[in-house]
């Protein structure tokens, strides 16, 4: 059974098309990695399985059920966590308060201490700063807090959306333990990140997007020669900062 499954789903803002017949599946306790060039639609996939971006065509399925045009607390219920940009901490709350409240939205309250606790014991960073507020915490620090607020219900499935940008190798590091620990544990993963090495070697599958299509899908070695030659052809965000002057 799939966890997760996109079929031909079209999707985009307002008349401009982000994705285009995108067709992907995250089978039950499998690993797929989500890599494609700056703007080439990944960040949309993730807010369409998070039901923030509803598909113009297609479908979205979470365990085969239909969930298209589904609210997002509705696709959180049936068994998917996102953690996407710019929905992660609230920096005023403590760390142990930002957890309480998400756990909160959907346990019982002794579920929810007992959620607490086990997010605690998998997260010793966290219990070290339970009552820190998370504005004070490091960029990978609040990148682990947004992982760990969605993990309380035991979700089928996690889509994390660039999970390591911006981080310290070490941070990096503390992030992809976690995700092996989740995927041990049971827990199918739909990992996007646009820089490719370290997902790639995490995966079991990878689907390649580029420009809102999919230009590739299957085993991660097959993949990275896709993405290099993708980067090799389109401008990155780099070589942008830097334009060559007219002679
Ligand atoms: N809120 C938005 N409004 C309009 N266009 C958007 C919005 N978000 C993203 N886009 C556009 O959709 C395309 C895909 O963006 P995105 O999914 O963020 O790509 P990626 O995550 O792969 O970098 C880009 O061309 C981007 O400019
Ligand atoms: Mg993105």
């Amino acid at each position: 059974m799939n966890a997760l499954e996109l079929v031909g789903v079209t999707a985009g803002y307002g008349p401009y098309r982000a994705l285009d017949e995108v067709s992907l599946s995250v089978p039950d306790g499998g690993i797929v990695a989500l890599v494609g060039p700056n703007g080439a639609g990944k960040s949309t996939v993730a807010r369409v399985c998070a039901g923030l971006v509803v598909p113009t065509e297609g479908r979205l399925l979470v365990g085969g059920d239909d969930l298209t045009g589904a609210a997002p607390w509705r696709i959180a219920r049936a068994g998917l966590a996102s953690v996407i940009e710019g929905r992660g901490v609230f920096a005023r709350l403590s760390v142990a308060e930002n957890l309480e409240l998400s756990f909160g939205r959907w346990l019982g309250p002794s579920a929810a201490a007992t959620a607490l606790e086990r997010t605690f014991d998998g997260f010793p960073m966290l219990a070290e700063r339970r009552t820190q507020p998370a504005g004070t915490l490091s960029g990978g620090q609040q990148r682990l807090l947004s992982l760990a607020k969605v993990l309380g219900d035991s979700p089928r499935v996690v889509v994390a959306d660039e999970l390591s940008l911006g981080l310290s190798p070490a941070a990096v590091e503390d992030i992809y333990l976690q995700l092996r620990v989740l995927h041990a544990a049971g827990t199918a993963l739909l990992v996007i990140e646009q820089q490719t090495d370290r997902v790639l070697g995490l995966a079991d599958r990878a689907v390649v997007l580029d420009r809102g299509v999919v230009a590739f899908t299957g085993p991660p070695d097959g993949a990275s020669p896709v993405v290099r030659r993708m980067l090799g052809a389109t401008a990155t965000p780099d070589s942008l900062a830097e334009p060559v002057s007219p002679a």
